[in-house]
């Protein structure tokens, strides 16, 4: 019996160092409560637009976003990306894929399943990664 508590102590003991050493940047924050700002100190300063790693990836935001918001009335990312506005803005602009639903039907505006932008496309912050990754690029990407 004591061998098993033993054994048992020591299998949770390795689940927490586990747990301890790969934290996610929301901390220790449930998923279902609401987490603190990110140290914007932290966060990268605008530059130019990031490689992307294979083709179909959403590219990165390079610019910081916390001042744009996204709500039912008001997406602010289009004050600068849209078709309209992205040559004065010197911007991306959006492209033609967000105008198409999931069923294929082209339209003049962005798709509900384009709209939150930042679902698809991450800003940027200046942190150690979490975990090694050995992802190598395509060697044929366009871009
Ligand atoms: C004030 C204008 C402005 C707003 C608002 C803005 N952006 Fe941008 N964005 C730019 C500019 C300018 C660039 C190009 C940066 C460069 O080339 O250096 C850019 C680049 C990008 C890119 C990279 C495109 C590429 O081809 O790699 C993405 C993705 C992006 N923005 C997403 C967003 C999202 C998401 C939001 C809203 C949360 C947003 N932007 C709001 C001006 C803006
Ligand atoms: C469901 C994921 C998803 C959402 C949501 C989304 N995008 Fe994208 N976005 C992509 C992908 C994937 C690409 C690259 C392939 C393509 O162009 O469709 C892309 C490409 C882009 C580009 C680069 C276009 C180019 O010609 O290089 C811009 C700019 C952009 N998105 C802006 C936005 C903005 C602004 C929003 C919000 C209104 C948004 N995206 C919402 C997935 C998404």
């Amino acid at each position: 019996m004591k061998k098993i508590i033993f054994v048992v102590t020591l299998i949770f003991g390795f689940m927490a160092i586990a747990q301890a050493e790969i934290q996610s940047l929301r901390g220790t924050n449930a998923l279902d409560k609401t987490n603190t700002k990110t140290d914007l100190k932290k966060v990268q300063p605008d530059r130019d637009t990031i490689p992307r790693a294979y083709v179909q990836q959403p590219p990165m935001v390079p610019h910081s976003v916390d001042k744009y918001s996204i709500n039912l009335k008001n997406n602010k990312c289009m004050d600068c990306h849209s078709w309209d506005k992205y040559k004065e803005e010197k911007a991306t602009k959006i492209s033609r894929t967000h105008f198409t639903d999931r069923d294929g039907n082209d339209s003049g505006s962005v798709d509900g399943s384009r709209y939150f932008c930042n679902q698809c496309h991450a800003p940027q912050v200046d942190a150690k990664p979490l975990v090694e990754n050995t992802f190598t690029p395509m060697s044929n990407i366009q871009k």
